[in-house]
């Protein structure tokens, strides 16, 4: 058995051997310069962004599409356009990304928390119901990690209960749930071009929906509450309703634009290399691998695994053994860590509930006038999740085989030698995974 990195020996990873995310090419560069050519850098209408919203359309199958600074700008602007807010609640994961919620606050509505599905990692659909009141107006499924959540059960119950659908479908371009691109499905999408994302932009986002209304208002939404992007007219500066500033510039969608043509090629390089891990890590039995559904793709916008300590023979608690073996893997070269370290619902955010101010939109709200408890203990699937899972990082183009050799190799060190790790529990590092970074302290 060779002797562990964190022993002293040698790492199963080189050093430099993880490339980041994006690759960038001669291509981008060229629709970057691009922009610069033309002299035109910013407007709703814009060449740029006007060819990138009806891309972007086409290809998820929708028939509008906006193009905006974030995808929390989209999603607030999905809330917003589907005219819901005060005195209305709406249900979301309580494992997600912040902006999946507090989305629901900018638009002064009540985000209401499901639990999410064991295996999936997405709302868990059968507890969705008894979570509906006579305040519920819409439901915003996240398609987690880059698997689609389940769209038909979803469906189903808000036609039924009358509900809007606004798929957050941020981590998950390209994914496809019983053949339709996710953002195609639900009333209303939104998506994010993050640097992180499948689809990247720097920063951006799309907002999408085939409804005339919601279009119409959500451009409005987008550009100060009257500002219709129409070349044809002259800008009246005259705002109807209360709107934001939304919009994304040219070189960012330029770049999104060359990007988005690689992205089926690029999220095959990502299946093709979790599908690789999944077969390593599958010969541990306390190690679970991502489950997808028959029905649907999974884009990995992240990958992760989970640790069962009492299966692997090991006398620590979830949290203690997934530390342990970060620590390990880390030493190894491997990049591992977490992302999210608590359900949304636990968030401070939620805990004081100061809100917008005076604790608005939960206090002094003449529409709202009941009491809403955030307790991460109601929460059971997510909070069990965040004790034990780890994102591996690398498994996005342009790394591949060469450091998935690597990664596999450093897997069975780590995992053969158990022993070892437990001996590291107590070492004074901690692994952690922010955004693009990993750190380790
Ligand atoms: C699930 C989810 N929703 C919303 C967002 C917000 O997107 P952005 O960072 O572009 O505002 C993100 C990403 O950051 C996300 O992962």
């Amino acid at each position: 058995m060779k002797k562990l990195a964190i022993d002293g020996g040698e790492p199963a990873v080189s050093a430099g051997a993880l490339k980041p995310w994006p690759p960038i090419d001669e291509r981008d560069k060229k629709a970057v310069l691009r922009v610069f050519e033309n002299q035109v850098l910013c407007g709703g209408g814009a060449p740029e962004t006007a060819a990138l919203q009806k891309e972007w359309a086409e290809y998820i199958g929708r028939k509008h599409c906006l193009a905006t600074s974030s995808g929390t700008a989209a999603l607030h602007m999905a809330l917003a356009a589907a005219q819901i807010g005060l005195g209305d609640e709406v249900i979301v994961p309580a494992y997600t990304f912040l902006a999946s919620a507090s989305c629901i606050l900018h638009a002064n509505a009540i985000p209401i928390f499901v639990d999410i599905d064991e295996r999936t990692y997405n709302i868990d659909a059968t507890k969705i119901e008894q979570k509906i009141t006579d305040k519920t107006k819409a439901i915003i499924p996240v398609h987690l990690h880059g698997l689609p959540a389940d769209m038909d059960d979803i469906m189903a119950i808000a036609r039924q209960h009358k509900l809007i659908v606004i798929e957050d479908a941020c981590q998950a371009h390209g994914a496809e749930y019983k053949g339709k691109k996710v953002g195609s499905i639900g009333d209303l999408a939104a998506f994010s071009q993050n640097s992180s994302k499948n689809l990247c932009g720097g920063e951006g986002g799309f907002f999408v929906t085939d409804n005339d209304a919601y279009m119409m208002r959500g451009d409005m939404l987008r550009m100060f509450g009257d500002e219709i992007d129409d070349e044809t007219k002259l800008r009246v500066y005259n705002a109807s309703i209360l709107g934001y500033m939304y919009r994304t510039q040219e070189l960012p969608a330029a770049f999104t634009r060359s990007q988005l043509q690689r992205l089926d090629e690029n999220n095959a390089i990502r299946q093709k290399n979790c599908a690789f891990l999944t077969e390593i890590l599958q010969e541990y039995p306390w190690v679970t691998t991502p489950y997808v559904p028959a029905d649907r793709t999974h884009v990995y916008w992240m990958y992760i695994v989970r640790f069962d300590p009492k299966r692997a023979g090991v006398d620590l608690s979830p949290r203690e053994f997934r530390i342990a073996l970060e620590k390990a893997l880390h030493k190894e070269g491997v990049a591992v860590g977490q992302w999210q370290i608590m359900p949304v619902p636990a968030q401070d955010l939620f805990q004081t509930k100061i809100g917008h101010g005076k604790g608005f939109p939960w206090k002094n709200n003449p529409l709202y006038d009941r009491e809403v408890v955030y307790r991460a203990e109601d929460y059971p699937v997510a909070s069990t999740l965040v004790e034990n899972y780890t994102a591996i990082i690398g498994t996005n183009p342009p790394n591949g085989t060469e450091l998935l050799e690597m990664y596999a190799e450093a897997f069975r060190k780590v995992f053969n030698d158990l022993g070892a790790v437990v001996k590291h529990k107590d070492d004074d590092m901690v692994a952690h995974f922010s955004g693009r970074v990993f750190m380790a302290a």
